[in-house]
């Protein structure tokens, strides 16, 4: 292997203790505490997972964490009612509803009134579009992940071909619209299930993110010497391993640098979620994000 591996829980570890004394200073100069709210409907194992997650990462950090179970039937009225007490709840600065929803819900119109103050998910269609004309609110937490491992690593962007592979409103759009900002400046290639010979467009990329949720997609073939990888995949195998969409093994003696899964993005999307929750805690009551 000669890739160097980004370590993307060792960083999580270095920014969540950053976060954790700004949360300590909010509350000795401000007497504000953050507080995020997650809202579970049914009980996708996976999601419980990751719901859990936040849920410890934000008290450890010092943060109010509220966890919301619904039932697997809850109504789209029940889960909508929810959301508008939590836009009206004072100790509440974030709000997330965790993907996927069971299938007789509609995500839209509930992340459409998710308050854009409290969006730390960035998946409100405002908070989405903000970013699409170049003036951003809040960043959606995994591509938000992306950027902070590639910053960390010195990994520059700026007018490097980024190609991301799938087109997702949680990765791939939003990370491409972050990547095209003024100051990133990449010149951005969003690849998909529909892409012409899949693998020639990967290696034209300096940077390599794979955000398809297709276990072992990327290939050694299919990466250029030298190149960054960046896996966003989150796949089970049948014996419940995590995996990502990256051959890790193979791309590892091509790739300059590359992000295991797990240990890569998942312990950052999560540290960018009380990024965010922190940031929306100080702008509610009219302070600096940071
Ligand atoms: N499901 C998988 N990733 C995410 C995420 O970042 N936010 C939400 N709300 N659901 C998810």
């Amino acid at each position: 292997m000669s890739a160097r591996i980004l370590d993307g829980k060792e960083l999580a570890t270095r920014v969540r203790a950053r976060i954790t004394d700004d949360v300590a200073r909010l509350r000795a100069e401000h007497d504000v505490v953050p507080g995020l709210a997650a809202v579970l409907v049914g009980s996708d194992p996976a999601s419980q997972v990751y719901v859990g997650m936040k849920h410890r990462a934000c008290e450890a950090a010092g943060m109010v964490s509220r966890q919301i179970e619904l039932a697997e039937d809850t109504s789209q009225e029940d889960l909508e009612r929810v959301v508008s007490e939590l836009n009206d709840d004072e100790e509440i600065d974030g709000i997330l509803v965790q993907l996927p929803l069971p299938d007789h819900l509609d995500p839209q119109p509930v992340q459409e009134l998710i308050s854009l103050d409290k969006d730390v998910d960035a998946l409100n269609p405002y908070t989405a579009g903000r970013l699409a004309v170049g003036d951003p609110t809040f960043f959606s937490c995994t591509p938000y992940g992306v950027l902070e491992i590639l910053a960390d690593a010195e990994i520059d962007t700026a007018g490097a071909e980024v190609v991301i592979v799938g087109r997702s409103n949680l990765v791939g759009r939003p990370l491409s619209n972050m990547l095209t900002l003024k100051g990133r400046d990449a010149t951005v290639t969003v690849a998909h299930s529909r892409t012409r010979d899949l693998a020639a467009v990967c290696r034209r990329a300096d940077v390599l993110v794979a955000a398809a949720g297709s276990a072992g997609l990327v290939t050694a073939d299919m990466v250029r010497e030298g190149a960054t990888v960046i896996d966003v995949g989150t796949n089970r195998t049948d014996e419940g391993k995590l995996i990502g969409d990256v051959d890790f093994d193979g791309v590892a003696e091509v790739a300059g640098a590359i992000t295991p899964v797990p240990g890569g993005v998942g312990p950052m999307t999560v540290t960018m979620l009380l990024q965010n929750t922190l940031e929306a805690a100080r702008v509610r009551r009219g302070l600096p994000r940071r």
